[in-house]
C-alpha cells in the first residue's frame, strides 16, 4: 500500500541477507525502518511491537527462523529459535503457525540447504499473506457495497478496532482490506477509527494507513463506539483477528469485545475480517481457552505523542504510583460476530461455517 505515493510492504529482504522492516513504534510522526539481521533482533522486533498485528508477526517469525538457519542450520539452533520466537509474543496464532511451517521444512532437509530453503519460504509466507489479505478485500468489499445500496446518497459509515491493515500483514490488512477494495471501487465510505488504547494502534497506524489511501476517517476516543451506534452514525464494523477458534469465538485487540457488545444492542452488523492463518482448529472456548498477553503496565500509565516543539515525548498520565494492568486482547464470542471474512470468502462464525470454508484444514 501507499506512503507518500509510494508503494510498500512490511517487510523485505535486502541483498546482504538481512531483512528490513517499517519501524512501527516511530509512526506516524516519523518513517523510519529497521534492519533485523540475527535472530535476536527478530525476537525483539516482535517483543517491542517494532513489527505487529497477527499475519506479520507470522511473517517476521519466519524471517527469524530463516536468519537463525543461515547463522547456525542444526536442528538444536532451529528448535531453540522456534521457542524463543513463539514466546516473543503468546496471543496472535499466526506466529507458532508459520514458526511450525518453517520447522516441518527446515527439519525435513539436509543442514546444507537450509539457509536457502528458509528464506524462500519465508518469502512464500509473506507472498501468501499479501494473496490472502487481497483476497478477504474482494470479499469483504461486498459486503460494504451491500451496505451502500441500503444507504443510497450517503457514505457509509464503518467502525474499526486497533489497526487490522496493510501494517499489520505485509500488504493490503484483513479488516481495512475491504474498505481500501470498495474505496477503489468507488464506493463512497468513512471510516470510525477506534484510538485503541493503550498503544493507540488505531489512532496512529489506522489513521496514517488511510490517510496515505486518502480515504475519509474520523479518529474517536475508545469509548466513543457505542454512543455513535446508538444514534445510526455506524452501519457495519469491521475488526482482524489475533486468534480464532473452531466454533468462530475471536480474540482481537483488548476493547473488541466492548465494541461487539454495543453492535448486537444495537443490530450494527460485526464482521471479523481474517486469513485461515488465524484459526486455531485445537481450541473451541475462546474466553477459556486463549493465552491473554499482558503487556508493561507503562503502557498504560504513560503516552507518546508528537511535542509542540516537534520531539516525540513520552508523558505519565497517571498518579505515581497507581498501579496499572494492561490486558493486550479479549474475546469476543462467537454469538456476537455476523459473520468471517476470509480469503475464501464469507462464512458463520461458527464450526459449520468454518468448516464449510476450510473443510481441508478443519
Ligand atoms: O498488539 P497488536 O498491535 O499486535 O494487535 C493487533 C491487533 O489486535 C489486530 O487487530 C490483529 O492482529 C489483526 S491484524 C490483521
Amino acid at each position: 500500500m501507499r506512503i507518500d505515493s509510494r508503494h510498500y510492504r512490511t517487510i523485505w529482504e535486502n541483498a546482504d541477507g538481512s531483512v528490513e522492516a517499517i519501524d512501527q513504534t516511530s509512526l506516524p510522526h516519523r518513517f523510519e525502518t529497521k534492519r533485523l539481521a540475527s535472530l535476536d533482533d527478530a525476537v525483539a522486533a516482535i517483543a517491542t511491537m517494532v513489527v505487529r498485528g497477527a499475519p506479520l508477526i507470522g511473517v517476521t517469525g519466519a524471517y527469524g527462523l530463516a536468519l537463525a538457519a543461515a547463522a547456525d542450520p542444526g536442528d538444536e539452533a532451529i528448535e531453540e529459535a522456534h521457542s524463543r520466537l513463539a514466546a516473543a509474543r503468546p496471543t496472535a496464532v499466526n506466529l507458532r503457525w508459520a514458526l511450525d511451517r518453517m520447522r516441518r521444512l527446515l527439519l525435513s532437509a539436509a543442514p546444507s540447504d537450509r539457509r536457502a530453503l528458509a528464506f524462500a519460504e519465508a518469502a512464500a509466507i509473506a507472498d501468501d499473506d499479501a494473496l490472502c489479505c487481497e483476497s478477504i478485500g474482494d470479499h469483504g468489499a461486498a459486503l460494504i457495497c451491500a451496505a451502500a445500496a441500503e444507504h443510497p446518497g450517503r457514505p457509509v459509515n464503518i467502525l474499526t478496532h486497533c489497526n487490522a491493515g496493510w501494517l499489520a500483514a505485509v500488504d493490503w490488512g484483513t479488516a481495512l482490506a475491504p474498505i481500501y477494495k470498495a474505496a477503489r471501487d468507488g464506493i463512497d465510505l468513512h471510516v470510525w477509527v477506534d484510538e485503541t488504547r493503550p498503544r493507540n494502534q488505531g489512532a496512529s497506524l489506522t489513521a496514517f494507513e488511510l490517510s496515505g489511501e486518502g480515504i475519509p476517517h474520523t479518529v474517536i476516543a475508545d469509548n466513543t463506539g457505542g454512543h455513535l451506534m446508538q444514534h445510526g452514525l455506524v452501519d457495519l464494523c469491521i475488526v482482524g483477528s489475533d486468534r480464532t477458534t473452531r466454533i468462530g469465538d475471536v480474540c482481537n485487540k483488548i476493547g473488541t469485545y466492548l465494541k461487539a457488545l454495543a453492535a448486537h444492542d444495537n443490530g450494527v452488523p460485526f464482521y471479523v475480517a481474517l486469513p485461515s492463518s488465524t484459526i486455531d482448529w485445537a481450541m473451541r472456548d475462546g474466553v477459556a481457552e486463549i493465552p491473554i498477553e499482558q503487556r508493561d503496565a507503562s503502557e498504560v500509565t504513560h503516552i507518546s505523542g508528537l511535542a509542540d516543539n516537534g520531539a516525540v515525548t513520552r508523558v505519565r498520565v497517571t498518579p505515581k504510583g497507581s498501579p496499572a494492568a494492561n490486558y493486550a486482547f479479549d474475546v469476543t464470542p462467537a454469538r456476537l460476530v455476523g459473520a468471517l471474512i476470509s480469503e475464501r470468502g464469507v462464512c458463520a462464525a461458527s464450526e459449520a461455517g468454518l468448516r464449510g470454508l476450510f473443510p481441508d484444514l478443519a
